[in-house]
């Protein structure tokens, strides 16, 4: 269910991954003034709280994100009329509006990008909404065979797929790719970008299931829930926590050399190990 509170009440991974990123830049982004977007802002706690801090006190920002609710939620909870305000912008649309265009002096995004399966057309938004000569440094999860192998099952499966729709929206754009970090680097500099850095990172967390899918499952990609009856919504949700624990125990077990685990069948204090995507890149001059 889409819930901007019990997003934020779950969303310390997130906080602490995007605190690490912007450590990381900080020398790179302590001077950025003008206008800034943090795209897929979510309920904008990260915006306000690790984002807007690092930046010049000159700078403003506006986080944006697809969910009306979230973007009503950040503007009651977060905005100020001086430095931060939220807008609803699908960043993967074909349509940019004129207001955004080559307006931008940075651009971030963390954990948001995943969830666009049109990544080319995203990227390319980026880049035009971007002044020239201007940067977006940005955090995607690329990896995580847990969650986005569960889903790409489950939507295929007769009980949900009419509520799912095309499995490749659950499913992120590099999550099958064998060089992520090279794909994305080609693709961005396809698009016109000069790729300052650009990583590929492994990462685990240790929260418990139930917590951790019921975070992301409150997010705009789960809003088809809404439409289950009380009883489906809960098989859902049952059947995508049985399939995300079985895929974490296979491959943290694979990872050991396939020795049995203490608990496997909750799959408590087994980490899921997921990979991120980092970039740092520029939009040329000319
Ligand atoms: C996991 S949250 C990330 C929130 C915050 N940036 C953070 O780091 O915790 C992902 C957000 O991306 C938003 N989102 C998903 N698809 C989007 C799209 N096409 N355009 C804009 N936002 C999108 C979701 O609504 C959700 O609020």
């Amino acid at each position: 269910m889409v819930n901007p509170e019990q997003y934020v009440s779950f969303d310390n991974i997130c906080k602490n991954n995007a605190s690490h990123i912007i450590n990381e830049f900080a020398k790179d982004l302590k001077n950025i003034s003008g206008k800034c977007m943090d795209i897929g802002c979510g309920p904008g706690d990260i915006t306000r709280d690790v984002l807007l801090p690092v930046l010049n006190s000159k700078a403003t920002m506006i986080g944006t994100d697809i969910m009306e609710d979230m973007v009503e939620y950040a503007n009651k909870t977060y905005g100020d009329k001086e430095r931060l305000e939220f807008e609803v912008l699908d960043i993967q649309t074909k349509k940019l509006p004129e207001k955004y265009i080559s307006k931008f002096d940075h651009i971030f995004s963390f954990h948001a990008l995943q969830w666009c399966y049109d990544i080319r057309q995203t990227f390319e938004n980026i880049y035009c909404m971007l002044r020239p000569g201007k940067t977006m440094l940005i955090l995607s999860i690329a990896q995580q065979a847990p969650l986005f192998e569960s889903l790409e099952t489950m939507a295929q499966d007769m009980r949900y797929a009419s509520y799912m729709g095309d499995k490749k929206k659950y499913v992120g754009s590099f999550h099958y790719s064998a060089r992520p970090r090279e794909d994305l680097k080609e693709l961005l500099e396809d698009i016109g970008f000069q790729v300052h850095h650009c990583s590929h990172r492994e990462m685990s967390n240790c929260v418990c299931t139930e917590k951790y899918l019921s975070m992301v499952t409150s997010q705009y990609t789960f809003a088809f829930l809404n439409k289950m009856t009380h009883n489906l919504r809960e098989e859902f949700k049952n059947e995508l926590a049985r399939m995300f624990t079985e895929i974490k125990v296979k491959k943290y077990r694979d990872r050991l050399g396939n020795s049995k685990l203490h608990d496997e069948k909750k799959g408590t204090n087994i980490p899921a190990q997921y990979t991120v995507l980092v970039a740092y890149a520029q939009k040329n001059v000319s």
